[in-house]
């Protein structure tokens, strides 16, 4: 299994390209299967994730054909199967929203549930109500969602709880073909959602209200083939700057839409790094100014990210001061922080808290991580620390990071990867 070996204390010199954004990039592939007309993909990001999403819907049927220049050509003619297995939707939990499509085009389907993950118990009831509420019979058999909906889906007005940006998609990914209008109210208002919504309306979809709380969706019969640019990764882009600001030195991030890091920008300069915004990029620097301790919550769109909670602790576990960082969104992912402690970080949790007192520097350490974004926070760590950092378990880094040891390599920082 693949390593990252990491000799940290170098500041960081150079651009780096942001890649398509992975959880937009997911959701757009599983769109093919609304159109028997093909959908092409640009602007790709090349990742485990997006090639467990191709392998899902090739099972389906669909004819997936992955270029050399970040496309990505999806031909679903005819649906051969509507059953997406165990063994595929495991690998990925966002796989799960094939459910709706099918549902939508098939009018049954039959689709394993996805299960916990190392974040947390991440449920589907959401997702499973909301496709009841349209009409769906549905019956939970053996680890399968058994769905079917005799005449097609139906609108409907649909209250979400509480926010979920997965079944906000997911029902968008149903409702485009039902008959009649969907309101949708709480709906999740990420840059991700709006991607999805101006995909679906170029290929002839009617959504208003995308990145609003309430989105209304009037049902069509058919949509159709088109080609389409996912949007760049703020989560990618979030990642290399909070990795600049830990380390030093001055990145610029090419090919960032810095709007949808609203809720970062302020938090790290007021955690001591200059941050310069133009068009299409942003210049990241901090040259041997301390970093001064920042308290941090993660919410919901426009909030700050909990998928940039990990990088954003790794910053201020070397701050001049206490910061308090509070996860809002999943209840355990915070595993990050025993592996940050073993490199030198000095982090109390207690339930969703945690209280991270700044330390003068992080020491080289064998460690890993049990999801993605962790796993980058420790490449950070790594980046500053004195001496050896190996990170283990880099599959996890795979799955959302596009080539993180070249890019950074191209920013001078002696990082490699080793096949053991
Ligand atoms: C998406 O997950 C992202 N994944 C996550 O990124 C991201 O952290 C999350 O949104 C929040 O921004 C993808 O887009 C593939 P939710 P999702 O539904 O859709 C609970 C990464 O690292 N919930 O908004 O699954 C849930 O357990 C990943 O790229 C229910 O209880 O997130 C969580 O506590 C990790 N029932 C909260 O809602 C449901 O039916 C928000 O989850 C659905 C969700």
């Amino acid at each position: 299994m693949d390593k990252i070996v990491i000799e940290g204390g170098v500041p960081l010199s150079g651009e780096i390209t942001i890649s398509g954004a992975k959880n937009s990039a997911i959701k757009l592939m599983a769109v093919c299967l609304l159109t028997d007309e093909p959908l092409e993909l640009t602007n790709m990001p090349k990742l485990r994730d997006t090639r467990s999403m191709g392998e899902l819907l090739a099972e389906l049927g669909v004819a997936v054909d992955v270029g050399q220049d970040s496309t990505m050509q999806l031909h679903a003619r005819t649906i051969a199967s509507t059953t997406a297995p165990y063994d595929l939707v495991r690998k990925m939990r966002a796989s799960f929203n094939v459910l709706g499509p099918l549902l939508a085009r098939c009018h049954q389907a039959k689709v394993s549930l996805p299960g916990g993950c190392a974040i947390g118990a991440r449920p589907v009831d959401l997702h499973l109500d909301a496709l009841k509420a349209l009409g769906a019979e549905i019956e939970l058999s053996e680890g399968y969602v058994l769905a079917k909906a005799k005449g097609g889906l139906k609108g409907a007005d649909i209250t979400f709880p509480f926010i979920s940006v997965g079944a906000t998609e997911h029902t968008m990914l149903a409702a485009v073909l039902a008959k009649g209008e969907t309101v949708l109210n709480n709906a999740a208002r990420e840059p991700e959602i709006i991607d999805l919504a101006d995909c679906l309306n170029a290929m002839g979809a009617k959504i208003t209200g995308a990145g609003r709380s309430e989105m209304r969706i009037v049902g069509v019969s058919k949509l159709n083939g088109i080609s389409y640019a996912v949007v760049p990764d703020r989560i990618e882009a979030g990642t290399y700057a909070l990795a600049a600001a830990t380390v030093g030195g001055s990145v610029r991030l090419k090919n960032v839409r810095s709007e949808h890091l609203g809720a970062l920008w302020p938090l790290i300069a007021k955690a001591g790094t200059k941050v310069t915004m133009d068009e299409n990029s942003v210049l990241v620097e901090r040259f041997g100014t301390p970093i001064l301790p920042v308290d941090m919550e993660t919410q919901a769109y426009p909030g700050f990210p909990t998928d940039l909670q990990a990088q954003f602790m790794a910053m201020v576990s070397l701050a001049d001061g206490v910061s308090i960082i509070r996860e809002n969104i999943f209840e355990n992912r915070f595993m990050h922080c025993p592996e940050l402690v073993r490199m030198g970080a000095n982090i109390t949790v207690t339930g969703r808290e945690a209280i991270v007192r700044g330390v003068k520097g992080l020491k080289g350490a064998q460690v890993m991580a049990t999801d993605l974004r962790a796993s980058a926070s420790l490449v950070a760590a790594g980046l500053a620390a004195v001496g050896t950092t190996e990170v283990l378990r880099v599959y996890h880094l795979d799955r959302g990071f596009e080539k993180i040891d070249e890019k950074l390599g191209n920013c001078g920082a002696r990082i490699k990867r080793v096949s053991e």
